[in-house]
């Protein structure tokens, strides 16, 4: 095969949607008004009508979404957040950036929290857990939320790899008392740049962070409070408003992939954590656990086919988190996975014949190593 199959392919989107792109540009600047507009409000609708959730705040970031959850929730200096070994930097950057302290658990071979050591982590300083639905799959939110009631805790959803998922016919984002998604260009919903958003139903978070996106004020010469600059833009707003329409399909398109590869696959060395009965993943990426995975990657992109580590360092390992007083062997099960995670070309344009060449490879590669 000539052709690189690439992993996640954003220029194949740009061209089968460039009409409608251009022409979401088109209307937003013939407006001449660009921040805090009705493409804004709009998208926010579509949110809520989607998700079923009362309340939808459009912001700059899945971080700032993650760090505005916990300070709407009076979260700060003294208080601990109970959070996975595995995710993205901004899980424990989020917490470390509103004063408290991210106290990590170990994960499960599912990739999530292991829930089951949630509760030996409660201290008088817990205040909230901090599910992250790593990979597109929930966390099993029923035991989650058992704990959380039975010790008085909140629940704040790193739902940034969540959109489109489901945990017992229930969507991600809409278990806790406030979940924070990303728009990243690598989501499955996703924007021309940065962008995200919070979903709550309680009318208090809201209100507080609506105010806080904006520099903290009810109108220009009235600040009540010191916010900062965190709103959703309007042509991102209006962009996502139209893929909002399309994520049906494209978790679809995502879901017979992830079955492609599944089924081809021969090889036991490589893994890929299974669906439970009661869950529907939306497979942002997809992740599979693999032996010898280096070499792997290096054969894989010897034969055109990109791949990517993710994520190569558990979050107690990085320089940032030596603060944190951990070391190594602290979560042997993220320590584990870390070593062999691998995730493999995974969009909505990906040919059937294109999988079958990356399975094909695969095999090759482990029937001679
Ligand atoms: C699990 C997780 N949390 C938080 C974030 C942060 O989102 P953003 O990049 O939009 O700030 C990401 C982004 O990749 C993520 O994957």
């Amino acid at each position: 095969m000539k052709k690189k199959i690439e992993l996640i392919d954003l220029k194949l989107r740009f061209q089968s949607e460039k009409k409608e792109i251009l022409s979401c540009l088109h209307k937003v600047l013939k407006n001449g008004s660009l921040v805090l507009t009705k493409e804004l409000q709009n998208f926010e609708n579509n949110i809520t009508n989607y998700t079923g959730m009362k309340y939808c705040l459009g912001l700059n970031s899945g971080t700032d979404g993650l760090m505005m959850s916990l300070w709407s929730l009076g979260i700060g200096k003294g208080d601990e957040v109970i959070t996975s070994s595995i995710s993205f930097v901004a899980s424990i950057g989020a917490i470390m950036h509103v004063g408290a302290k991210p106290v990590l658990v170990d994960i499960n071979e599912d990739l999530n929290m292991n829930c089951e050591m949630i509760e030996s982590k409660i201290t008088k300083k817990t205040k909230a857990i901090m599910p992250v639905h790593w990979t597109g799959r929930v966390c099993e939110m029923n035991k989650i939320k058992n704990i959380a009631k039975k010790h008085n805790l909140l629940i704040i959803e790193d739902a940034a790899q969540g959109m489109g998922s489901f945990y017992k016919k229930k969507r991600a984002g809409t278990f806790g008392d406030i979940s924070a998604f990303s728009t990243h260009p690598l989501k499955n919903l996703n924007a021309l740049g940065d962008g995200g958003f919070i979903l709550t139903n309680k009318k208090n978070l809201y209100e507080k962070i609506r105010r806080y996106r904006n520099h903290g004020m009810v109108n220009r010469d009235d600040m009540e409070i010191f916010g900062v600059n965190s709103r959703l833009d309007s042509l991102n707003a209006e962009v996502l408003s139209f893929r909002l329409k399309k994520l049906k399909d494209i978790i679809k398109k995502r879901r017979k992939n992830v079955e492609i590869y599944r089924k081809n696959i021969k090889s036991k060395s490589i893994k890929f954590p299974k669906e439970k009965k009661y869950e529907k993943n939306s497979y942002v990426m997809f992740i599979t656990l693999c032996e010898k995975r280096d070499e792997l990657q290096k054969f894989l992109n010897l034969n055109g086919i990109q791949s990517l580590v993710y994520y190569g360092t558990p979050l107690h390992l990085h320089k940032a988190s030596k603060i944190l007083g951990y070391k190594r062997g602290d979560f042997p099960i993220a320590e584990k996975c870390s070593k062999k995670v691998l995730a493999l070309p995974h969009h909505q344009y990906l040919k059937k014949k294109e999988i079958l060449y990356v399975c094909k490879k695969i095999d090759e590669f482990y029937e001679k190593n």
